[in-house]
């Protein structure tokens, strides 16, 4: 499994925790975003890469870290395929999969500790998607893409 890390400034630190507990696992990571926490760097360029990579087949699957989260999540959301949930615990980490078979996890490094960061990853990572009800939604988000996507 690949996993694209992508983070602005504000997620830069946390990234590396994220990239580092990933690696740890033997999971393969690609990283994009800011090469550094000290000068800004725009959450647009960096939901830009993550989703890429992950539309391209380069990921299986991306984490994407801004100050809040929300930034990143908007950026990757713009993308036809991606479906991105940002979360701010285990539950709704969990969820992202079973019940929107998302393929994008998004947090915010200024709202949750590192070891709730963590423990997402492995939520985000674990979970199944459980399919039937949930399949005709997300075919219904499919649907409304293809109406409102140029
Ligand atoms: C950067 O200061 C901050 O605006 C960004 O990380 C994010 O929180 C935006 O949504």
């Amino acid at each position: 499994m690949t996993i694209s890390v992508s983070s602005d400034h504000a997620g830069y630190e946390l990234k590396q925790k994220v990239i580092a507990y990933l690696k740890e696992k033997g999971i393969n990571v690609i990283e994009e975003g800011a090469p550094s926490g000290d000068k800004p760097y725009s959450y647009v360029e960096a939901g830009c890469a993550l989703a890429e990579d992950v539309l391209s087949g380069k990921a299986d699957k991306g984490i994407a870290i801004c100050g809040t989260g929300i930034g990143i999540s908007i950026v990757v959301n713009k993308y036809k395929g991606i479906r991105c949930g940002l979360c701010n615990n285990e539950y709704t980490a969990r969820m992202v999969r079973q019940h929107n078979n998302g393929n994008v996890l998004a947090m915010g490094a200024r709202v949750v500790g590192q070891a709730v960061a963590l423990g997402m990853v492995d939520a985000f990572l674990n979970e199944e998607f459980a399919g039937e009800r949930h399949a005709e939604r997300v075919g219904d988000i499919c649907k409304v893409e293809e109406k409102n996507f140029k």
